[in-house]
């Protein structure tokens, strides 16, 4: 027998909880409820109720109750969503109303050209206030679904928008989507209208799990749902991520006119247990609608799914029927696209550029081309591996993406025609800052300036490093700044940061007495450090923060860390012997050891008992943290130096290894993550109240 004792839901819904008593259709019927309850909470209202264990759980004991009473099982099961044969093919089905398409928005002109035509058409006054609905242009595919008496019955894709393919095995899969409509204002007949969609996140781990079995791999979370949704075997579509938001319903007159508006409709879509996006509004006017497209267009890449515009539609029915269509589009509703994320350029040129520990970096030189609201003319290559597997020259047309991320990617073009004489790009053989050697380390993707701090570009970055807030913190020391200070040579190398003197910054352009006594009084307070800040500043190969406080925890004294072995520093938490090695060869350059001392004896330095300070019973101490999401007391930055002060680490991703997962404000994967390995997660609150 099914042990029930964990369903408190059903027990506080009035349903028994003795479940031995129950006869095991009406045990069927509960199960099924509390599992399309926990679906509806999990994939519309994006509220789980219950850990993904505890739905399994009540799953598995529905699928075993439905193998011992197979008659018994009911249409509406969640167990029944995978059903029947692979199919021969798609039959083609005719659209009761049509599957219209939008007219475009570009520009905010076109926005203000649409809400005036409308009241043109409508007799409204030029002044008058039309109420629009604004929703997400979701960039997926298509579909109409009805549902009979509440009940799914079929899908449909928008085909040629007059005829479509029947793809209800695979749409039935999709688990976002009600097979049973609830409440009691049920029409018999129902047509949605949505989009089916991937998640990115979804997208991503499907993508990565497809490679890893040698399957297809998507290029975008769009191809990826229209080549799900045509796969003959519904077992395909439900292994998938597939989800399912809905923008509208094609509906008889006499409902039309019972709710009057389309955010009525909406509402009523959205009590059934249809997924509505809890982006969409409602906004009044030209102003309302361009407001909306500003508010969405800046949290577009924070979104959890791609979308492509905003979309707006007059929000009265009786208004919509006097705007009537054009062709094949109404003139009730626009689309107001975000500007495009991949642009057709051309690669310019291949620079490489010298960063703080030598390596050198491809950078693509790039006709200027607007990506995404923003002007690109440069964008990292990242090594050359990258650049032989995109097999890119010089001269080539191009792709490229500012896909939610910031960093512009460069894509090879599929229509690009080579330049005659084009040659494939290799790396420098010498620095092209220092001219000392370029190597490539054996084992490593990155090619290497061998010229240390003799190199001007390493020395720039170098300080750039050391100066930073979370190194030794010299405030009003920006990069601009160290630039200025290297190409003058009086910064060879940090020590020399704590020599500058006022007669010489003072002549400096754009550097009044004032400023430079500032520079002057952070140099100087900077003095006062810790252990770890030193250390972390030093900019030693593979010592982050996290390892410079380790480090700094076990050694005490600089003198004890100089001197140490490489078996000594093994023994250092966290310390492998990459790690290891890179400190013991960084101590052994004459270069940098005289570099030590001298900045010691200019006077850094941090109380001997500093390290000390960290309480080893502090619950972070020696903890390792992620953190996600907005925080709205702190930046992460703040976050990471309150949790670093007190012993713990801060790490990028999730694993067994985590400890604690700080969560902000719309956190995502990461979130999941922990949740499904059962890792404590701290909000904000609990967060300060632990600090
Ligand atoms: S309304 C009468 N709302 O965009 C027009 N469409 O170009 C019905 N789309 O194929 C469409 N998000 O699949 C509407 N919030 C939204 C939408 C949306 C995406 C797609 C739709 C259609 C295309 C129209």
């Amino acid at each position: 027998m099914i042990n029930l004792d964990l369903f408190d839901d059903a027990a506080e819904e009035g349903a028994s909880t003795d479940s031995s008593r129950e006869d095991p259709e009406q045990l069927m019927r509960r199960l099924i409820e509390l599992l399309v309850r926990w679906e509806h909470a999990y994939y519309v209202l994006d509220a789980p109720e219950v850990p993904d264990s505890e739905f399994d759980q009540v799953y598995r004991a529905l699928q075993k109750l439905e193998e011992d009473h197979p008659t018994l099982i009911q249409p509406d099961s969640p167990t029944q969503r995978v059903g029947g044969k692979p199919s021969e093919g798609f039959l083609q089905v005719r659209h009761r109303v049509p599957m219209l398409s939008l007219g475009n928005a570009f520009e905010d002109d076109d926005v203000l050209a649409f809400d005036r035509r409308v009241k043109e058409l409508a007799d409204l006054p030029a002044n008058a206030v039309v109420d629009y609905t604004t929703d997400p242009k979701f960039d997926g595919l298509a579909i109409s679904i009805h549902y009979r008496n509440g009940k799914f019955e079929q899908a449909v894709t928008r085909g040629d928008g007059t005829v479509g393919e029947d793809v209800s095995s695979n749409v039935r899969t999709i688990r976002s989507l009600p097979l049973k409509l609830k409440g009691d204002r049920i029409p018999a007949n129902l047509e949605v209208r949505g989009e089916i969609f991937m998640f990115k996140k979804d997208f991503a781990q499907m993508n990565q799990r497809q490679a890893e079995l040698g399957l297809k791999v998507f290029a975008n979370p769009r191809n990826a749902a229209a080549g799900t949704i045509r796969q003959l075997d519904p077992k395909i579509a439900a292994s998938r991520p597939l989800r399912f938001f809905c923008y509208g319903a094609a509906l008889e007159r006499e409902h039309l006119r019972e709710l009057k508006t389309q955010s009525a409709l909406m509402k009523w879509l959205a009590e059934m247990g249809l997924p509505v996006s809890s982006l969409s509004q409602t906004a009044k006017g030209a102003e309302g609608l361009l407001n909306f497209y500003r508010h969405v267009g800046d949290g577009r890449s924070e979104l959890p799914f791609e979308i492509d515009g905003v979309v707006y539609k007059v929000d009265s029915f009786d208004l919509q029927d006097q705007l009537g269509f054009v062709a094949k589009a109404p003139r009730f509703a626009v689309a107001h696209k975000f500007p495009p994320d991949e642009v057709l350029s051309r690669l310019l040129n291949i620079e490489v550029q010298v960063g703080r520990t030598g390596s050198i970096t491809p950078v693509a030189k790039l006709e200027p081309v607007k990506v995404g609201g923003v002007v690109v003319s440069s964008a990292t290559l990242h090594n050359l591996d990258e650049i032989q597997r995109k097999d890119l020259r010089v001269g080539d047309q191009v792709l490229v993406r500012r896909a939610g991320d910031v960093i512009p990617e460069v894509l090879p073009f599929s229509g690009n025609v080579r330049n005659e004489g084009s040659v494939a790009f290799v790396m420098p053989a010498h620095c092209p800052v220092c001219n000392s050697l370029v190597q490539k380390e054996e084992g490593e993707s990155a090619f290497r300036c061998t010229g240390g701090l003799v190199c001007r570009a390493q020395l720039t970055q170098a300080i750039i490093h050391f100066a930073h807030r979370r190194a030794i913190d010299i405030e009003g020391l920006g990069s601009k700044m160290v630039e200025v200070l290297v190409n003058r040579e009086w910064v060879k190398t940090p020590a020399d940061l704590f020599r500058l003197q006022f007669e010489d910054l003072v002549q400096l352009e754009r550097m009044g007495e004032k400023s430079a006594r500032n520079l002057l009084d952070s140099i100087h307070k900077a003095k006062q450090t810790s252990f770890g800040r030193f250390l972390f500043a030093l900019g030693i190969r593979h010592v982050g923060e996290a390892t410079a406080r380790d480090l700094a925890l076990h050694f005490r004294d600089v003198n004890n860390l100089m001197a140490a072995s490489v078996d000594d520093l093994l023994k250092v938490n966290d310390v492998g012997p990459v790690v290891a090695e890179s400190i013991r060869q960084f101590f052994n350059e004459p270069a940098n050891q005289s570099v030590v001392h001298e900045l010691i004896a200019l006077g850094i330095s941090w109380p001997e008992d500093q390290v000390e300070e960290t309480d080893v019973n502090h619950p972070f101490f020696q903890k390792t943290f992620v953190l996600t999401g907005s925080l709205s007391q702190f930046s992460r930055d703040e976050a990471s130096a309150l949790i670093l002060a007190r012993g713990g680490k801060v790490v990028g991703s999730v694993s067994k290894k985590t400890d604690f997962v700080l969560a902000g404000e719309s956190a995502g994967s990461k979130l999941d993550k922990a949740t499904s390995l059962g890792i404590a997660v701290l909000d904000e609150q609990t967060f300060q109240g632990m600090l």
